[in-house]
Parts: C-alpha cells; sequence; structure tokens
C-alpha cells in the first residue's frame, strides 16, 4: 500500500495507529505531494487537543474516531493534473502526518499555491498556502529543518509580541510567560525586548527547566512555578503558553488586581487544562495567530506582516544556535517515539525534533 497515515485516536490522543491506503486517482486539477521532512513540537500536540474544539481534524479528514495531527514541512510533488505545478517542484506548508497529500491547487504563483480543496475552506486561510521552495534549497538542510520547526512558533512570537506592543502592554511595565521554555514563549521573549525593551520579561516554568530558561538570556528573570511570589509586586500581564488551570488559579490568587491582563496563546499543559478556552476569566483574552494576521494585512497590506516576521528570523534564528540542537527521527517507529515524547512532555527544552516516514 503505497499511502501510510499515522493517526491518533480523537478521545485519547496517546493511542495510535498506522492505516495504509492505496495511492487515489488523481482528479482534475489535483496534485499529489510526498511529505519530506517535517518538524513536532507541543504545538503540534495543542492541535490534537483543541482538534474538536478549533477544528484542526477538519483539515485532514480521517476515518471515524481517528485523527491526523497536522504538521509543517516540506513536500514534493509526485504527480500533477494542475497546469504549473510539475513533479518535482517543492512546497513548505501544512501536511497531514501521512506519507502523501492530494491538495487542489488554487492561485498558482511563482511563490506558491492556495489549497482550494472544499473540506478546507472555512478553515483559517494561513493553513492553505503551500509554499515554492527555491531550487537551490538544501533538502533536509539546517535552513529547511529550521523552517519546519519555527515557522509556525516564531510568526506567532512575532504576532504576539506586536499584539501587545499595539496595546501598549496594557499599561504594564511587567510580561510574565508561562512554559517559558517553549519555543514560542522564548520567541516573544526576544520579539518584545527588541520592539518594547522597556519591559521587564519574567518567565515562569517548571523548577527542570528554570536554569534552561536562564541560559537563553531572552526573560530579565525567570521563576519556577512553585516559587510564584518571586514574580514581585509590580502589576503585570500575563502570556499564558500552558493554560494549566491550576497554575493560572494560582496567578490570580496571588496577583489580586495586579494582573492587569491575560493573554491565552498556547496549551502546553494539556492534562492539566481544566479551563475552557471558550469559557474565559474577566480581563482574559486569546491570541490567535490566523486573526492577527488577518488584522495585520488589512492594517499593513497583505505581506507586510509575513515580511516583517521573516526579517525578524533572521535577527532570532543565529540566537538559538547557543542553545538548540535538532534531532532527527526516522520511520513509523521514530514517529511514534519522538510524538510519544514530546505528549508527554518529556521532552528538552533545547531539543527541536525534525521527522520523517523515511
Ligand atoms: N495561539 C496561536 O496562534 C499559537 C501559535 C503557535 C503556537 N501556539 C502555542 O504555543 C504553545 C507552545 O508551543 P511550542 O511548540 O513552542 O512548545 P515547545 O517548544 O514544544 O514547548 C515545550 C515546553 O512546553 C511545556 N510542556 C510541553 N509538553 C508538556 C506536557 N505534556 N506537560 C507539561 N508541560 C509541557 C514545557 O515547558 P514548561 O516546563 O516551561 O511549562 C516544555 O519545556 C503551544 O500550546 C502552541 O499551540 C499558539
Amino acid at each position: 500500500m503505497p499511502i501510510t497515515d499515522f493517526l491518533v485516536a480523537r478521545d485519547d490522543i496517546a493511542r495510535t495507529k498506522t492505516a495504509a491506503r492505496e495511492f487515489p486517482v488523481l482528479g482534475d486539477g489535483e496534485v499529489l505531494l510526498e511529505l519530506e521532512r517535517f518538524g513536532l513540537s507541543a504545538n503540534n500536540i495543542t492541535y490534537a487537543t483543541l482538534g474538536d474544539a478549533m477544528g484542526y481534524w477538519r483539515f485532514f479528514p480521517a476515518e471515524e474516531g481517528w485523527g491526523s495531527v497536522p504538521v509543517w514541512g516540506h513536500a514534493h510533488v509526485v504527480g500533477s493534473h494542475c497546469a504549473g505545478i510539475e513533479p518535482g517542484m517543492r512546497y513548505f506548508g501544512y501536511y497531514p502526518l501521512s506519507t502523501h497529500l492530494v491538495v487542489k491547487p488554487e492561485r498558482v504563483t511563482p511563490n506558491g499555491f492556495v489549497d482550494g480543496a472544499a473540506h478546507r475552506a472555512e478553515l483559517p486561510a494561513v493553513y492553505q498556502r503551500y509554499m515554492l521552495v527555491p531550487e537551490d534549497s538544501e533538502v533536509g538542510g539546517n535552513a529547511e529543518d529550521q523552517q519546519s520547526l519555527w515557522r509556525p512558533l516564531f510568526l506567532t512570537s512575532f504576532g504576539a509580541a506586536d499584539f501587545i506592543e499595539e496595546n501598549g502592554a496594557f499599561e504594564a511595565g511587567v510580561v510574565v510567560f508561562t512554559s517559558a521554555s517553549s519555543k514560542t514563549a522564548l520567541g516573544t521573549a526576544f520579539c518584545l525586548n527588541r520592539i518594547a525593551g522597556a519591559l521587564e520579561l519574567v518567565g515562569l516554568t517548571s523548577a527542570a527547566n528554570v536554569e534552561f530558561c536562564e541560559s537563553t538570556d531572552y526573560y530579565d528573570r525567570v521563576v519556577s512555578y512553585d516559587d510564584l511570589s518571586a514574580i514581585g509586586e509590580k502589576p503585570f500581564i500575563l502570556i499564558d503558553f500552558a493554560g494549566n488551570g491550576a497554575v493560572l488559579d494560582a496567578i490570580e490568587e496571588f496577583a489580586g488586581d495586579r494582573l492587569l491582563r491575560t493573554i491565552i496563546v498556547g496549551g502546553t499543559h494539556w492534562e492539566d487544562r481544566e479551563r475552557s478556552l471558550t469559557a474565559m476569566s474577566a480581563g482574559t483574552e486569546l491570541f490567535f495567530l490566523p486573526t492577527w494576521i488577518v488584522k495585520r494585512s488589512e492594517d499593513w497590506g497583505p505581506t507586510s506582516f509575513m515580511e516583517r516576521g521573516e526579517a525578524e528570523w533572521e535577527v532570532f534564528a543565529p540566537t538559538t544556535e547557543t542553545w538548540l540542537t535538532l534531532e532527527e527521527h526516522t520511520g513509523l517507529e521514530g514517529i511514534e517515539n519522538a510524538y510519544q515524547l514530546v505528549l508527554a512532555g518529556e521532552s528538552r527544552p533545547d531539543v527541536g525534533h525534525i521527522l520523517e516516514f523515511g
């Protein structure tokens, strides 16, 4: 069977299986892509935990009761019934955890295309774009792997920092980050330092990750979840990447009126998420990158947000060389092991996982 799907049970995302199916017969205008290398981090686990609530299972429909976790990575064309797209062309974008994906390209340009598959039409536009990879790009090279791992995360970092700056940091002088060791939080701290330098940035993390967060030098101070009083007495805003109900309750109790605003960005502590994203306390709002991109497209024009984010990435990327190591996982067993490691929160924060079916 030529196509392999790595599926997770929608009611228990620790349960996985693989399924095989035949190549589909391509319809008019359709293209078959074969997945190469892709990144995996807590972000992909959040796609799974919010699969029903935020529609992530709808991108790549699977058999009843099972879901395909979306990943970001590179793929090449193996069959095309679409003018302008030839076998061998390579695209970076949003793929199912499968060896192959059929797309129906629209708006084909020298830069890429948009998947016009009917079942994706109502889902956020940022996930539908596939970027053509230049011919001289090194397949499986460091730059491509960094792109697979970081692009969705760092653009969120840039967007979240931009959102906070746009709102004058809600008149706070201190910004506290939960899951400060996550890549998206680290990137946000980096961007905030650059665009709103006067803010004091306090990273909140597990005791085991305090030293790591300090070593990156992106935060002014790093505090462990079990030492909240070390946050200090000044009013602050909270950027929440963890979604841990008990941590959020404890912060609210500790800070009272000094907690000026909570901005929910992520939910890395998915097993401890006792609060619903849709039933948030007063003063809490959700930051969702696709929505912010739509706003910035209106403010700045259609391409400017991405261009500015990419320019910021060029400054950020070299700073990760001192602390980040990429780890490769190949084959179904490698994918399963990496998925279970990241799901269980047992992955080290200084490691970036790059996977391939092989
Ligand atoms: N809103 C948006 O548009 C948007 C876009 C992109 C990403 N995000 C979100 O940002 C969050 C961070 O994603 P990432 O890919 O940057 O994360 P990551 O680098 O993989 O984060 C790793 C860190 O997350 C915490 N963690 C991960 N799994 C855990 C578990 N099972 N139990 C407890 N802690 C766990 C630990 O941090 P600590 O010890 O420091 O807690 C760990 O060091 C995700 O929830 C993601 O969905 C949101």
